[in-house]
């Protein structure tokens, strides 16, 4: 029986490359012979992918906070149940764009709902599923959105035709993104053994460089 993978989870606010920063990890760890599974959420399977719709479109008007930490929950329970558990029992090392510490600074931050309600609900939901390592990519919330919106703008013009968007949350004030971001400082505070902070303010290569020396440290992988 193979041993069990690792999960490991970048977070941090809309803009701040981890995207991009997720490519390139998966790309070193696979040069270093692992088996790496990329995801992300809100989504990662079929049916997350249709509920990401239903969340990030701005078309959707109206959707109340706890619909929207709902529909969160939804989206994850189903990945644990058919991407992620299954890959960390294959020896894989899951690679996921965010995962509850999003809706804890989001909706629980962001939309005022509360931390307690969402540690609550990853429990009945997750099973308590924790990452083994959490990068959370911090940067100040007007430069990251910034570029967020920039690149959602050429997104939408190409994605014109199709009348849908992922615009919805880019549409909140500069003051709800200040709440999620101290949302996620806090995990910090409180989980250092599991968030590293990554400063994501230099240069992509810099940030990489540091992600490779903090997960090469944390999970003593070879890289
Ligand atoms: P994502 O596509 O990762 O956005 P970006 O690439 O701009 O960082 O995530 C989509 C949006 O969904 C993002 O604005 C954050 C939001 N979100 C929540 O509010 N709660 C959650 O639990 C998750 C997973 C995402």
């Amino acid at each position: 029986m193979s041993r069990r993978g690792k999960f490991i989870t970048l977070e941090g606010l809309d803009g701040t490359g981890k995207s991009t920063q997720l490519r390139r990890l998966a790309a070193v760890l696979r040069e270093g012979g692992h088996k790496v599974v990329e995801t992300r959420e809100p989504g990662g399977t079929a049916t997350g992918e249709k509920i990401r719709k239903v969340l990030l479109d701005s078309g959707t008007a109206g959707l109340s906070p706890l619909a929207e930490m709902a529909l969160m929950f939804a989206s994850r329970a189903q990945h644990i149940a058919e991407v992620i558990e299954p890959a960390l029992a294959r020896g894989s090392i899951v690679l996921c764009d965010r995962f509850t510490d999003s809706t804890e600074a989001y909706q629980g931050s962001g939309r005022r709902l509360g931390s307690a309600a969402v540690l609550e609900l990853h429990r009945v939901l997750c099973g308590g599923l924790q990452p083994d390592l959490t990068l959370l990519l911090d940067s100040d919330a007007a430069s990251s959105l910034g570029r967020a919106r920039r690149r959602n703008k050429r997104a939408s013009r190409q994605a014109a035709a199709s009348h849908s968007d992922e615009n919805r949350f880019e549409q909140e004030t500069r003051a709800f993104f200040s709440r999620v971001r101290e949302g996620y400082l806090a995990i910090a505070k409180r989980e250092p053994g599991r968030v590293a902070v990554v400063d994501a303010r230099g240069t992509p290569g810099q940030t990489h460089r540091h992600i490779l020396e903090i997960v090469g440290r944390k999970l003593k992988l070879t890289l």
